[in-house]
């Protein structure tokens, strides 16, 4: 029971990593609010499964809906001590075809989202608390097929450093989560049969993660084992940056 006592909003946990690291984080005692964009069925049956007793719907692209995903958290459950921004979307593109709304729609979302969910979070989060933000290898890496995500994933380590500095004062540590690539619908959508392949002999281990294997470094980053841990990117890729 690592995370006993602790509250969670997990911003896109109605599937994916997002339901992955709430499942992980009730099984360590904590609270979780569990946020929706479209898939409210699917966010209801794991606030079911994990005995959550918030489902909220959140468009990071909205600071009112963000601002009341945190007022009722704290009226509900008392508290708020982590925040995962996990929300994201990618819209997969040669950088000569990326499209104006493409690039838009994941800037929006992957980073400025995460920028409004950190700001709106200011009054709310506790002291000593913690963000965990979710960035990816296509940060480190420049994509290959995806020029808008792999620019908001490294801009995001950017945010974390900046963050952590602003709120070192209060205790409050800010890292970031960065996966390689776990499969699943997100990978299947973004990657052809060709960058699969390429993906996967470039990983050490040669395969492609569980969402599961991403949760013990979310809950160790959520937990008071990491407190003296700030400002880092933590990579969670197969060896797939070395
Ligand atoms: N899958 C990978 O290989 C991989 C690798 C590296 C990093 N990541 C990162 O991990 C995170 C989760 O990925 P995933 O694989 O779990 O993706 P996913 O299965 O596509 O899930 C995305 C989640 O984000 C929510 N969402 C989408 N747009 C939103 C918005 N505007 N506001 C709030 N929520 C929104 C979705 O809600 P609805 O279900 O309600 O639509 C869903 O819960 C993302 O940040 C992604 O970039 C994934």
């Amino acid at each position: 029971m690592r995370l006993q006592d602790k509250v969670a909003v997990v911003t896109g946990s109605s599937r994916g990593l997002g339901a992955a690291i709430a499942r992980a984080f009730a099984r360590e005692g904590c609270k979780v609010a569990v946020t929706y964009s479209k898939n409210e069925g699917a966010a209801h049956e794991l606030a079911k499964d994990i005995g959550a007793a918030l489902v909220m719907p959140l468009d990071v692209r909205d600071r009112g809906m963000i601002r009341a995903v945190y007022e009722k958290t704290v009226a509900v459950y008392g508290r708020l001590d982590i925040l995962v921004n996990n929300a994201g979307v990618n819209r997969t593109n040669d950088f000569d075809k990326q499209t104006d709304a493409e690039w838009s729609e994941v800037i929006d979302v992957n980073l400025t989202g995460v920028f409004r969910c950190c700001q709106e979070v200011l009054p709310f989060i506790a002291d000593k608390g913690r963000i965990i933000n979710i960035g990816s290898l296509s940060g480190q890496y420049g994509g290959p097929r995806t020029p808008s995500y792999a620019c908001a994933k490294a801009a995001l380590m950017a945010l974390t450093h900046n963050l952590a500095r602003f709120l070192g004062p209060r205790g409050i540590c800010v890292n970031c989560l960065s996966p390689g690539v776990i499969g699943g619908e997100f990978t299947e959508k973004t990657m052809s049969p060709a960058v699969r392949e390429t993906a996967l002999s470039l990983m050490l281990l040669k395969r492609f993660a569980t969402y599961e294997e991403m949760t013990g470094a979310a809950v160790y980053l959520a937990s008071d084992e990491s407190s003296y841990m700030t400002a880092q990117t933590v990579s969670v890729n197969g060896g797939a940056w070395v």
